[in-house]
């Protein structure tokens, strides 16, 4: 069974993108156990000066991180790139420098917008965010999902608010290449080369 944590970069009480993880497990590989973790938004904003006594959010978010196989990151765009609740977590998620949990884990982004681009600029700071952490993305298919309100019914229950097939069929593609990735140990893989590193400073 694989463990996978699933953060929203929206705090919006209806955000798509946070429904749209929401409708995930029910596309899910069998074992692949999904958690939504939803609160990105109890973080302080970072600062140095917080981490020699991490406060209690923090620690919550380390935690869930290191007990993860995999990672879902679901973001809006706000103003052509990623919202800063998520730039901020993932800061968080980035420290203690060094000993961070994040490195080494497999991940899949996904965007999604009511307008016609679907977020994609944010979804690729993102990537490129991921690509600097050693975090190792499954590359395709890429979902930047474009007018994603019609792509969803609001009177359905969570698990089945996401009705729009084309969608469904490239989720359940892009949670495949997870559970992949997780079984082959990309993330692990990918950060060879950072131990190496390490330990060459260390010696
Ligand atoms: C937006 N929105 C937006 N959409 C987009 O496609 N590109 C953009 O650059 C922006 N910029 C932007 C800035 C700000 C401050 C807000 C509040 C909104 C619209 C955005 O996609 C829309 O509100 C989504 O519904 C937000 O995602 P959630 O909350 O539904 O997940």
């Amino acid at each position: 069974m694989s463990r996978v944590l699933a953060l929203s970069g929206s705090l919006r009480a209806s955000s798509f993108n946070t429904w749209i993880l929401h409708a995930l497990p029910a596309l899910a590989p069998e074992d692949m156990h999904l958690h939504v973790y939803e609160h990105l938004g109890d973080l302080p904003h970072f600062s140095e000066d917080l981490e020699a006594d991490p406060p209690a959010a923090v620690r919550a978010l380390w935690r869930a991180l290191a007990d993860a196989d995999g990672l879902i990151v679901a973001t809006p765009e706000y103003n052509g790139g990623m919202p800063g609740v998520l730039k901020n977590a993932l800061d968080w998620a980035s420290r203690p420098y060094g000993s961070s949990v994040l490195p080494g884990h497999a991940a899949v982004v996904l965007s999604s917008s009511p307008g016609i681009f679907g977020g994609i600029r944010a979804q690729a700071q993102l990537r490129e965010l991921f690509a600097l952490l050693n975090v190792y993305v499954v590359g395709g298919p890429q979902v930047a999902i474009p007018e994603v309100h019609t792509r969803l019914d609001p009177t359905a229950d969570p698990a089945h608010r996401l009705t729009d097939p084309t969608t469904r069929a490239m989720l359940t593609s892009l949670l495949h290449g997870l559970a992949e990735a997780i079984d082959h140990q990309a993330g692990n893989r990918l950060i060879k080369p950072l131990h190496h590193w390490q330990n060459g400073l260390a010696a």
